[in-house]
């Protein structure tokens, strides 16, 4: 069985391209492949964190893993702090990656642009993201498209070690979704959806009321002429919405486009409302169930265990492979 390893932010606001992009795919995977799952609060933290605050998202985020399906008895689900092979395998890793290539990052250069001093773990960040993915030999990396300079960022630097040091790391493939690999901000469908975005209706959170998510759908930037057709450069706003529904709906583009021909965008809005809530009202009730539930903790520290037995056994391998240590 391939392995798969992934991992998602503890902050609020988990939205609809997270699991579009990236959680489904996590749950689908589960089925047949050794899948691990993580919470990754030690890439929260190059950014200030309340530390209040990042202990609950890490729960949260914890418990939407487990309420969108992803079964504990198939997948490992551990905090990335729990397992210190991270930390250490990306210090490793750090040593063999080039400034260069970090600050070409498209997302450093986002975060770090018009700042006057700059966080090192910012820099440092897709290294420590590599670490994560190498110290599971892991083969699959479902992600968002956001994510695909990173993956590439990973490959090199396994393929590099392996060039220069004889094989020690799986190279992983990245795997992105047809649909739902960027979904795009409702209020701007030139940038994609964010965590942060400071206007509440930009995005969909995966636990927003049913309220809440027609006012933001039925709010969605769309254009003045009237035709439900994917067309994503002169039609983003419409080519965003066409993209959900395809992707919580199963349905291909053009057989969407199809059913909505020559229909109006507020008939499509509303289908997208409908289709939307339906999805999002278990996981609604999922979560807040297995929230308040004991068993959250169980499967956290049971998933450091099993992620930590793997973590030592690569580990081993790489300080053998550096000269690391004494015996
Ligand atoms: P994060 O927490 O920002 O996002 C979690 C996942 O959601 C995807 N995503 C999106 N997909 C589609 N449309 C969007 N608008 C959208 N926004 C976010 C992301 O691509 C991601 O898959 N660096 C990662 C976390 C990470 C990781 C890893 C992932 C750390 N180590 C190892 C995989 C493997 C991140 O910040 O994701």
């Amino acid at each position: 069985m391939k392995r798969v390893f992934s991992g998602v932010q503890p902050t609020g606001n988990i939205h609809i391209g997270n699991y579009l992009g990236a959680l489904k795919q996590f749950v689908d995977l589960q089925e047949d492949h050794e899948c691990i799952y993580c919470i990754v609060d030690e890439h929260a933290i190059t950014v200030p964190q309340d530390p209040k605050e990042l202990r609950k998202h890490v729960l949260d985020v914890a418990a939407l893993y487990m309420a969108i399906g992803i079964d504990p008895r198939k997948s490992i689900i551990f905090v990335q702090s729990s397992v210190s092979g991270h930390a250490e395998l990306g210090w490793i890793l750090c040593c063999n990656s080039y400034t260069g290539e970090l600050t070409r990052m498209t997302q450093f250069k986002a975060k770090s642009g018009g700042q006057e001093s700059v966080g090192t773990g910012l820099l440092t960040y897709p290294v420590l993201m590599a670490a994560d993915i190498l110290l599971y030999d892991t083969d699959v990396v479902p992600v968002g498209n956001d994510q695909k300079q990173h993956i590439e960022l990973t490959r090199d630097i396994a393929i590099r070690v392996n060039n220069k040091y004889g094989e020690t790391f799986v190279v992983p493939e990245g795997r992105f979704m047809k649909a739902g690999a960027r979904v795009m901000a409702l209020d701007d469908p030139t940038s994609k959806m964010s965590k942060s975005s400071p206007n509440n209706h930009s995005r969909i959170s995966l636990l927003d009321e049913d309220s809440k998510i027609k006012k933001s759908i039925m709010r969605a930037t769309t254009d003045s002429d009237g035709e439900i057709r994917f067309d994503p450069e002169n039609k983003p706003g419409v080519s965003n919405l066409l993209s959900i529904y395809s992707a919580f709906s199963g349905t291909a583009i053009e057989d969407v486009e199809a059913d909505f021909r020559g229909k109006g965008y507020g008939d499509f809005k509303k289908a997208l409302v409908e289709l939307t809530k339906e999805a999002l009202a278990p996981i609604r009730q999922n979560f807040n169930e297995i929230r308040e539930s004991e068993e959250l903790i169980r499967v956290l520290d049971e998933g450091a265990e099993k992620a930590d037995a793997i973590a030592q056994k690569t580990l081993k391998r790489v300080r053998d492979t550096f000269g690391l240590g004494y015996r």
